[in-house]
């Protein structure tokens, strides 16, 4: 026995250097504590593999920052090995020629098999694999200090009209009703999420998926702005420019009683040391239970001239759809595996309920795609929706005027 280990031992390690190894040039934007280490796992399946990890990290969340830099980098003829892209940026970036074939790696591994195939196609272009998807995130949660509601006699919301009652409580008992990281794009996350609440999936859907001009400018979406301007106002006055990070970080220092944010905010809380169900409890959204929002994280690859460079990609590309890594990184990363079939064992409460509301959701329409998080429209008109929702956030914009910006902004990207 102890012979034969040896002899696998050596042939492994003779495979190792028969192989020729290359640098992997990683663009992500995974810097936060929580993100950070969850990366960093990735890193090390790839090193062991025999490659070399080299990080081009971005900060700035959202991958705002990292998609400028992207940008000029390719332009400049120099674009990295591998980079983090989602949704239909996936499909316009294919379109320049610039990424490479995945379709030997995926069906040597089968991803037809174990990938939903509403998740596989946002992966493909043409049919054919251009992208390889990591995890999946689910936005509408809320993310509570139940001692902060304790201390303030309020109940946990479960509508958007207790959210009010609450928050007033909250804020008469000296406390942020709501951890707000004034940034575009989390403005954004808030809005949408308050959309699918106020609208309900089928709203939320033709709105800010097919775009439809009725409901963007309708009664409906007017109720949702007005919705937002209240929940700005139980915000504090420091809030502009603060990183997603940070006022989760506030959540946990009992500073402020809740956060709307994507599940990610709950690898902070687990890098901080903090218990579920004691130092914070994860809740749907108000009015979004049953529904779920998605988010998924993704990765190109670009075209290479050096094969090692491709043998490389390949090896990535498979290693990120492997059971080792879905556990590794979705149990820090706060997200679920993206894949069918991966063991439950090791996941949370918060991650199994994410999982059960995937699948859930997936038979009742309820499932859909993020507006704010690049999944559901084309790049240029997400960015035009985000500027509408900013400019109402931070302006005395009324309701109405929104609600019209709203066509404006998608009919000029047309
Ligand atoms: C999202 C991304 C998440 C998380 C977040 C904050 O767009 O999908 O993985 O990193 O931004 O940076």
């Amino acid at each position: 026995m102890k012979r034969l280990k040896k002899i696998t031992l050596a042939m492994s390690l003779l495979g190792a250097l028969s192989m020729s190894a290359a640098e992997v040039e990683v663009l992500h934007w995974w810097t936060s504590g929580g993100e950070a280490e969850s990366v960093g796992k990735l890193k090390g399946l790839l090193e062991k593999s025999g490659h070399t990890w080299k990080d081009f990290s971005v900060a700035g969340g959202n991958g705002v920052n990292a998609m400028t830099v992207l940008k000029s980098r390719t332009v400049s003829g120099n674009p990295p090995t591998a980079a983090q892209i989602k949704g239909p940026s996936i499909q316009e970036w294919a379109e320049l020629g610039v990424l490479s074939n995945l379709n030997d790696v995926a069906k040597a591994n089968n991803w037809d098999k174990i990938l939903p195939k509403r998740f596989a196609d946002h992966m493909k272009y043409q049919g054919n694999y251009v992208a390889v998807p990591v995890n999946v995130h689910k936005i509408n949660w809320m993310w509570v200090n139940p001692s902060i509601f304790k201390k303030a006699g309020a109940s946990i919301p479960t509508t958007w009209q207790e959210f009010e009652v609450a928050a007033k409580k909250i804020k008469a008992a000296g406390f942020i009703p709501v951890a707000a990281g004034g940034q575009p794009w989390q403005e954004a996350t808030v809005f949408e999420t308050i959309v699918l609440g106020i609208g309900g999936a089928d709203f939320y859907k033709k709105a800010l998926v097919d775009l439809d001009f009725s409901a963007l400018n309708s009664p409906t979406m007017v109720k949702a702005f007005d919705t937002l301007r209240m929940v700005k106002s139980f915000t504090d006055k420091n809030a502009p420019g603060r990183d997603w990070n940070l006022a989760t970080a506030m959540v946990y220092k009992g500073e402020a009683a809740m956060q709307f944010m994507g599940d990610w905010a709950k690898g902070e809380f687990k890098v901080a040391g903090k218990k579920v169900g004691v130092d914070y409890i994860a809740m749907d959204a108000p009015q979004t239970s049953g529904s779920y929002l998605y988010n998924i994280d993704s990765f190109v690859m670009f075209k290479q001239k050096d094969a090692d460079k491709k043998v490389a990609q390949e090896k990535l590309s498979q290693l990120i759809l492997g059971d080792e890594f879905q556990v590794l990184f979705n149990t820090r990363k706060g997200s679920v595996p993206v894949t069918l079939g991966v063991a439950r064992t090791q996941f949370d409460d918060i991650a199994l309920r994410s999982m059960d509301t995937l699948n859930s959701a997936a038979y009742t329409n309820q499932l859909l795609p993020s507006m704010a998080h690049q999944m559901a429209v084309p790049d240029a008109t997400k960015g035009a929706i985000v500027d509408v929702i900013t400019n109402f956030y931070n302006t005395k914009q009324s309701s109405s005027d929104a609600a019209k910006a709203l066509v404006s902004a998608v009919k000029s990207e047309m």
